[in-house]
């Protein structure tokens, strides 16, 4: 009794040493993890030789960025011949005890049972980590071989109850995997031969060198708890820090999400990512409802975990699925890149870039690496979708300037410009806002119709550098001033004389593109009313119901490490639109904060707010694209 007392206390204190080990040792994925992966620019047919190539050009021009993650992906064991394929079967290198070898016609260095060793020993050379993607369990190959478990506490076939097991007792043949059902399946996680299997695989892959797991079929419509537990679990207890991501995401849900996060330390949220722009477009709802749930940089394995909205495939790549390498452009336009770097940064996406490095563009690199991004990526807090937006959509297309309601689409009501007569006692309500000599602003005061409290303001239009026609145009119309939504926007409040007038007084204003044109040029009066000088119609703001305005308005805010506050706005719809929101509501996102001045930049456009920003942040954005804002507020 004593005697074993003490051993469990000598145990005790060995263990507590390590404890303070790996305490003292950096938290595994303490931003979101960064890399290149091979899947986007070679499906499954990289060679070595490729893989080495790229990850040379990862370490020199990008790990500075934090790019510290060499990947390859799935399919690495397959033998690259004429007839297989993603999905067929007899094409795989497997070893004795059924587990997976790397191709040793595309990875020379494997041959004699090394494995990745080498390869993982030049990746770390180069100042890099180095991954690798699996699949679920077992490979049919290996089961229909019925090969035997390696036990790796005894080197030899495991044995329990007096008698060896093999594949076939541990394989879940009803649980293959969905979208490679020749492929892989299952393995029983409640044996002890289930547990040993997927022990001498992970086992073999820390003693290989790797550094990142990029575990496939086991998470979203394929989740297989059972499996994801057990490899964590495994996980821990290896002296090698790997970190543990899972794939695919497909209908994955932030209950799903729950259950996996503290196991793993990034796990897909969509399906797979390609360069189309539905795929971009298809990640703005599920990265607001992860953020929503507070699954942004929750606790994971041995340190955080991140959702991951998949590779980025910029720059030169090959498709879906195929047996080519790279070969063809991104088909996203620049701005739907830069909407799609951008939205990853700010949800706190892992960035894996999916081009094929070797042939990387001088744009496609200037993306990836913005600074601005890779601080809001990696050092960004209370990252969530941003609610409190106005949209517009210039000549007219809609409404002119909606307020959506956030929490209720149905109930929401829009604040909208529209023209009454002048007599109208109810058109009084502008007053001029003077802020100095060069700028003077219109706001709505009057008649404030129920809960929105905040002014609706209107900056004169001012043209620093006039050209004489513009001269000309300016006597023509003498006395009269454009207005423009806001400071930054050369967006001019405009009286739609194209209308149809459906109400005998109302009909609603729009904005378009400033030009001196009549339907442009407004009177202010010193009784409030700001007359058309088109119509002779004054503008008054109203409250409507909404129809669906402002909807393909998109926006995300975040703050820094230094209080700052990113804002990003994001156009879904198919031709631009003016996106706005007022800086008091700024606050109302972050907790704590009460806002009434910014001034910073838009990044995209690198353009400056040195004059401190009051009311609207508003900007035009084109079809797919966003601005970026960097404020610093009080
Ligand atoms: C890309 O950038 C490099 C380095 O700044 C420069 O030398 C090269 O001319 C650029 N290429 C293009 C196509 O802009
Ligand atoms: C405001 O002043 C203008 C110009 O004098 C006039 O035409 C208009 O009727 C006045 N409106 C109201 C409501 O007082
Ligand atoms: C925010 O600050 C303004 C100006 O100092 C003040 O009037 C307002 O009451 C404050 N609001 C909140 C919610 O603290």
């Amino acid at each position: 009794m004593k005697l074993s007392l003490s051993i469990s206390l000598i145990s005790f204190s060995f263990c507590f040493f390590l404890l303070i080990a790996s305490v003292s040792s950096e938290e595994r994925a303490s931003t979101p993890p960064r890399g290149w992966n091979s899947y986007d620019s070679f499906s499954w047919i990289i060679s070595e030789e490729e893989f080495l190539q790229n990850a040379e050009i990862l370490s020199q021009k990008l790990l500075a960025q934090g790019y510290e993650y060499a990947v390859v992906d799935y399919l690495w064991y397959r033998r690259k011949v004429p007839d297989a394929g993603a999905d067929s079967l007899g094409f795989d290198m497997i070893d004795q005890w059924g587990r997976m070898m790397p191709d040793p016609d595309r990875w020379p260095s494997s041959s004699g049972g090394n494995g990745f060793t080498e390869v993982a020993n030049k990746v770390h050379s180069m100042g890099l980590k180095f991954g690798i993607h699996v699949m679920r369990g077992i490979s049919t190959q290996a089961v229909n071989d019925n090969s035997p478990i390696l036990d790796t506490t005894t080197g030899r076939a495991y044995e329990e109850s007096g008698r060896v097991w093999q594949a076939q007792d541990i394989a879940l043949k009803e649980q293959t995997c969905a979208w490679m059902p020749n492929g892989f399946m299952s393995v029983n996680t409640d044996l002890g031969a289930g547990k040993a299997f997927l022990r001498s695989l992970y086992q073999q892959y820390a003693s290989w060198g790797i550094d990142f797991i990029k575990n496939d079929c086991v998470f979203g419509a394929d989740l297989n708890i059972n499996e994801i537990t057990y490899i964590s679990e495994i996980l821990k207890e290896l002296d090698r820090p790997i970190l543990y991501s899972l794939s695919p995401g497909t209908t994955a849900t932030p209950d799903m999400a729950k259950a996996v996060s503290g196991l793993s330390n990034m796990y897909r949220i969509t399906g797979d990512d390609w360069d189309t722009w539905a795929d971009v477009a298809a990640h703005f709802d599920v990265a607001r409802d992860f953020a929503a749930a507070k699954m942004i940089g929750s606790g994971g394995l041995l340190g955080t975990s991140w959702p991951d909205l998949d590779m980025l495939p910029l720059g030169w790549l090959t498709d879906p699925g195929s047996n080519e390498g790279p070969h063809r452009a991104c088909r996203l336009t620049i701005q739907e890149q830069r909407t799609q770097v951008t939205l990853w940064s700010i949800v706190k996406s892992p960035l894996m870039f999916g081009g094929d490095l070797r042939n990387i563009d001088n744009t496609t690199f200037g993306l990836i690496t913005n600074p601005t991004l890779l601080e809001i990526n990696s050092y960004s807090s209370n990252n969530a979708e941003y609610p409190y937006l106005y949209g517009a959509y210039p000549n007219n297309r809609k409404l002119g300037r909606s307020r959506m309601n956030p929490t209720s689409r149905e109930e929401s009501e829009v604040e909208v410009l529209g023209l009454t007569s002048c007599k109208d006692p109810k058109a009084s309500g502008w007053l001029v806002k003077e802020l100095d000599q060069d700028l003077e602003r219109i706001c709505w005061k009057g008649n404030m119709e129920g809960r929105h409290g905040e002014p609706f303001c209107l900056s004169k239009r001012n043209s620093l550098v006039e050209s004489d026609q513009e001269t000309l145009h300016r006597s023509q119309y003498q006395g009269t001033l454009q207005l423009l939504a806001s400071e930054n926007a050369e967006f001019c409040l405009d009286a739609s004389p194209g209308r149809k007038v459906t109400s005998s007084e109302f009909t609603r204003g729009s904005f378009s593109r400033c030009s001196w044109n009549a339907n442009q040029m407004w009177e202010f009066h010193s009784n409030g009313t700001l007359t058309s000088s088109y119509s002779g119609q004054c503008a008054m703001r109203k409250i409507v119901k909404a129809d669906d305005t402002a909807s393909g308005a998109r926006a995300w805010i975040a703050t820094g490490r230094s209080g700052e506050i990113f804002l990003a706005y994001f156009n879904t719809n198919a031709i631009e639109m003016l996106i706005a929101t007022h800086v008091s509501e700024l606050g109302k996102a972050l907790p704590g904060r009460n806002i009434t001045s910014c001034t910073g930049k838009e990044i995209w456009t690198d353009t400056s707010y040195e004059r401190p920003v009051t009311d609207t942040i508003a900007t035009v954005v084109d079809s797919h694209d966003c601005a970026l804002f960097v404020f610093n507020c009080n």
